[in-house]
């Protein structure tokens, strides 16, 4: 990818302090774009991180998407040249217990963003990010490799929240957006991420960080449960190329793209705690827990064939290095290097890989 095509271009992320909000922060600033992120109110581990990126190009804004006239204000007073649209509730135990606010955020949320752009006059590409979770499941005993075209469904209120704001997305597009020559928006829908500096509950590697540092045993739901994993700069490098693509042509404008891996580093949730443990070289243990309170999906795994013909794109790290990577970053996390280097390491080492694997 020609990593110039950001350089002091203004990228709009919502979401910015989230996992995959901070790597893309931290990438795109190293790509020399000028960052507005637009988040909730910082935790800890955030504050920390945004403390770091102070004197860099990046502008702070703490509101709820919710809020239509904030959104929009923020939007067209910083004509962007992107937007990255991550900001979500995005955890499915969440959502059982707090469906309205997860419809809200995700739909709604949303919602608010797409009408913004009916007012933006500037030249901007836009990427809504949603999730492998946003298709319908029809055949749960055998893998489906869900194509972009596959019928969207979701039965818990994140996946169908999910789904929902890809169906809000195409109804903007349809009715508004595709008649306004300066923007161009295609949704992504990527596949299980991992890699360090997640910290959300009821995700497998957090869960085995926040155990294991302690040494205590971690107890996994779902075991035998299939995900298409993925590490955060493999996806990230995806919306980057698609971004790219778009600026270039409009082809895609009103498109959707899928983000996953290779078959072969689709697996289950026990391989991928297993490898991470072997990573991690700790000593505590992985304990089955069955998971009563709700019911998720058996297998998931995505089609890569339109990104990976489209737009040259391909994963770049097998499963053990996405792992190997995941674990390496949170080492060094616990050792009290400076957050911002570990994750410049990890970009940088990724850029050789691009320039390698071409
Ligand atoms: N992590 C994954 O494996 C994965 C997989 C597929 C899709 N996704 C999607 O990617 C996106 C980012 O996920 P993540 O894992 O980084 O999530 P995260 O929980 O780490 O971060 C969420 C971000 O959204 C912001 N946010 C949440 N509610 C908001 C609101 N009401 N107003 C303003 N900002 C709000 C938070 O402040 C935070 O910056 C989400 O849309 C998610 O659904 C994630």
């Amino acid at each position: 990818m020609n990593i110039s095509s950001f350089k002091n271009k203004k990228v709009l992320i919502t979401g910015h302090t989230g996992f995959k909000g901070l790597w893309l922060t931290i990438t795109l600033l190293n790509y020399g774009a000028k960052i507005i992120g637009v988040s909730l109110k910082p935790n800890g581990f955030q504050k920390k991180v945004l403390k770091k990126l102070k004197n860099k190009n990046i502008k702070n804004y703490f509101f709820d998407i919710k809020d239509l006239s904030e959104i929009k204000k923020i939007i067209i007073r910083n004509q962007p040249d992107y937007i990255f649209h991550l900001a979500a509730q995005p955890i499915v135990s969440v959502s059982v217990k707090k469906p309205l606010e997860t419809w809200k955020t995700n739909l709604i949320g949303t919602g608010n963003l797409l009408e913004s752009l009916r007012f933006l006059k500037k030249k901007c590409f836009i990427l809504i990010i949603t999730s492998d979770k946003c298709y319908e499941i029809k055949n749960k005993s055998r893998i489906t490799y869900f194509k972009e075209t596959d019928s969207l469904g979701g039965k818990d209120p994140y996946s169908a929240s999910k789904a929902s704001t890809e169906i809000i997305y195409k109804s903007y597009f349809e009715t508004y957006l595709k008649f306004k020559k300066n923007l161009s928006i295609c949704s992504v829908r990527a596949g299980n991420i991992i890699g360090g500096g997640d910290w959300s509950k009821d995700r497998i590697i957090p869960d085995c960080v926040r155990s294991w540092i302690i040494k205590k045993n971690i107890y996994i739901r779902n075991p035998n449960f299939v995900r298409p994993w993925q590490h955060i700069l493999d996806a990230i490098n995806g919306y980057l190329m698609l971004a790219n693509t778009m600026s270039k042509t409009n082809k895609f404008n009103g498109h959707s793209f899928n983000f996953g891996p290779e078959k072969h580093s689709i697996k289950t949730v026990n391989q991928l705690s297993k490898k991470f443990q072997y990573y991690w070289s700790g000593v505590s243990k992985i304990k089955i827990k069955k998971n009563k309170q709700f019911s998720e999906t058996k297998t998931l795994a995505l089609s890569i064939m339109k990104a990976k013909q489209n737009l040259n794109w391909k994963p770049l790290l097998n499963f053990d290095e996405s792992v190997s990577l995941t674990a390496d970053w949170y080492r060094k996390y616990y050792k009290n290097l400076n957050v911002t280097d570990i994750y410049l390491e990890q970009i940088n080492h990724f850029k050789k890989l691009c320039r390698l694997k071409k």
